[in-house]
């Protein structure tokens, strides 16, 4: 069998670890063929591609982004799409497709599924949010890498008796803010799930601050206030109908020096949240989730997302991860602000 791969959307740090992951159980255990599409959606639509053998594999557990590139192409909003990547799918002789990729990537691939392609989805995002499943590879990793930023705001912060705001991030779901504002001991976290009232967050600073005579604020890149808008970089749309989001940090932190007189700055993680090597839980979900995917190809589970569930790697319906975001639930929200303010 011949099977075809991409991975599309933002990247992830674990993403080659799936692709380790599928092309060593598809080689091994079941003698395949693959062909890697390249630059997501893009790959099978234009018809780029390399075939990727067990060499190819080879010592890229340790290596961030993806060895297959990515793009946020949206194959449903180009002209005759579908009928070009069928083409394509055809010529090059697939029998299965492995789309690795979030929401959007996902989303795709239930179309795609629709239209009867043998479709295997595994599920990938920093930002945590796809339903039905427990986490996302690349999260852990992201996680990781604010928090170190975050700790080493603290000491600068204190020695120069400073409000620093950290935006991280997050565009629906709050998980990278939440877990970080709590790892990091964050005076206030702010998460797009539930609106914020910039006189509450001004109390916590000023409580944090009274104590400590410095403050660290984690805001997701989505968060909102309840008398302002979402923050945008600019008015640009991407293929998928996303604004680019930013910018939320330097607003929020000219509100707080204003109204507290402290003298506030702002820092924005940006890509270096999804930039280098993956840690160990990344890597291992990873190649779990891509053994998995391999043998749902060999079982014909098309139309399925491996997922984990607890501790097991699961299949579950394609259509089940994207259909309602994951979002944070208030009582997760609830533990985080028992440490809010001092
Ligand atoms: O992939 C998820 C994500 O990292 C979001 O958290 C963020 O809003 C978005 O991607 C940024 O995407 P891009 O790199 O295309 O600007």
């Amino acid at each position: 069998m011949r099977i075809g791969m991409l991975t599309g959307g933002g990247d992830a740090p674990g993403l080659n670890n799936v692709i380790k992951g599928v092309v060593t159980q598809g080689i091994k255990k079941y003698d395949y063929e693959f062909v890697g599409f390249l630059d997501g959606w893009k790959g099978p639509l234009e018809g780029l591609t390399k075939s990727i053998g067990l060499s190819d594999v080879a010592y890229i557990h340790d290596r961030g982004g993806t060895i297959l590139g990515s793009s946020r192409t949206n194959p449903m909003k180009i002209e005759n799409g579908v009928a070009r990547i069928e083409e394509n799918l055809k010529k090059h002789e697939i029998d299965a497709l492995i789309a690795i990729g979030g929401e959007d990537t996902l989303g795709v691939a239930t179309q795609l599924h629709k239209h009867d392609f043998k479709v295997i989805g595994v599920p990938k995002t920093i930002d945590n949010d796809l339903s039905n499943t427990d986490y996302t590879f690349g999260f852990q990793t992201s996680v990781a890498i604010a928090s170190e930023a975050v700790d080493r705001l603290h000491t600068t912060a204190r020695s120069h008796h400073r409000v620093l705001v950290v935006e991280v991030m997050g565009r629906h779901a709050g998980w990278i803010a939440l877990e970080t504002g709590m790892s990091g001991d964050a005076a206030v976290t702010l998460i797009p799930e539930e609106k914020y009232d910039i006189n509450q967050v001004v109390t916590w600073v000023k409580e944090r601050y009274a104590r400590d005579q410095y403050a660290i604020v984690v805001v997701a890149e989505g968060a909102l206030s309840l008398d302002g808008d979402l923050v945008t970089k600019d008015a640009s749309l991407d293929a998928f109908g996303h604004v680019k989001l930013s910018g939320v940090g330097d607003s929020l932190a000219a509100r707080i020096e204003d109204l507290t007189g402290f003298e506030t700055r702002s820092v924005v993680l940006g890509h270096l949240q999804r930039g280098g090597t993956p840690v160990a839980f990344d890597r291992n979900l990873g190649q779990r989730l891509g053994l998995k995917a391999a043998e749902a190809v060999n079982e014909k589970q098309f139309g399925q997302m491996v997922a984990l569930h607890g501790t097991e790697v699961v299949l579950v319906p394609l259509e089940s991860a994207t259909g309602v975001l994951k979002t944070v639930p208030a009582a997760r929200y609830q533990e985080a602000k028992a440490f809010f303010g001092a």
